[in-house]
């Protein structure tokens, strides 16, 4: 009998709106720490906050309380901003992902743009590389930004997924996937460790966990919505469970 081949594909859940409502009361409660954990022994395989510069959700505390207690790995979302950098460099996460961020907006709109910012996103590479971090860039999936992810010294992209989120025509949901498909298979091509979020549920993420070069899905505010209904373990299992069922029932990996 064969073995089971073992579903490549690790869900990192995005804690950032467990803290949106204890800020929206200025409360201590819900605790974004103890979240994660439920999280952890619901089946996350790391945990994703975005320490933003406005501070708007997950404050520095939050990430410091994080970083000493998770048992999972820790992957910081961070915009190019000197103090947050300065913090990541001491913290040493194992993983951050620099994205672009903008004060006005509800929610990272788009991906960083690499290739006009080759030479800080270059520069914010090499020190949280040094510092021990895995680099992932937040990347719109096109394949100048893939290159550019390369050239910047990135060991993961993030291919954003915001835009397949919002549409609901099939031809040009299946039009998106492939533009998704050929931006992850350039960047393993690279190398590149490939990772996708943004905007995925449980009723949209099975087209993207199906492509086989993604190892890692990114999933937040869905998680913490269903969370709201039926529990955070229940939501975050659930979730699993069919990313990795659509994960076992797609095309195997093709050789790189
Ligand atoms: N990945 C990145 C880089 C993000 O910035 C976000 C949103 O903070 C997510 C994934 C998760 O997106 P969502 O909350 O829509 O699941």
């Amino acid at each position: 009998m064969n073995t089971p081949i073992e579903p490549n594909l690790r869900l990192g859940v995005n804690i950032d709106h467990v803290a949106t409502l204890r800020q929206a009361r200025g409360t201590r409660y819900p605790s974004p720490l103890a979240a994660a954990f439920v999280a952890q022994s619901a089946g996350a395989d790391s945990i994703t906050v975005h320490l933003r510069e406005d501070r708007r959700h997950i404050q520095e505390q939050d990430v410091r309380e994080l970083r000493q207690a998770l048992g999972i790995p820790l992957n910081l979302e961070l915009a190019l901003d000197e103090t947050i950098i300065a913090l990541a460099e001491e913290l040493q996460p194992h993983a951050c992902c620099l994205v672009p961020e903008r004060r006005e907006e509800l929610t990272t709109e788009g991906g960083l743009d690499v290739q006009a910012l080759s030479e800080s996103v270059a520069e914010a590479c090499g020190r949280l590389s040094r510092a021990g971090c895995r680099v992932s860039l937040f990347i719109e999936p096109e394949e100048a930004q893939v290159d550019a992810a390369e050239a910047a010294g990135a060991q993961a992209v993030e291919l954003h997924t915001g835009r397949y989120a919002n549409l609901s025509d099939p031809a040009d949901l299946g039009r998106e996937v492939e533009r998704i498909a050929a931006a992850a298979r350039r960047a393993r091509s690279a190398g590149l460790e490939v990772h996708a979020g943004h905007g995925l549920h449980i009723e949209n993420v099975t087209p993207i966990a199906r492509l086989p070069e993604i190892v890692e899905l990114n999933i937040g505010h869905s998680i913490v919505a269903d969370a709201v209904l039926m529990g955070m373990a229940p939501a975050v299992a659930r979730m699993k469970g069919v990313m990795l069922g659509a994960r076992r029932r797609a095309p195997s990996r093709s050789a790189v």
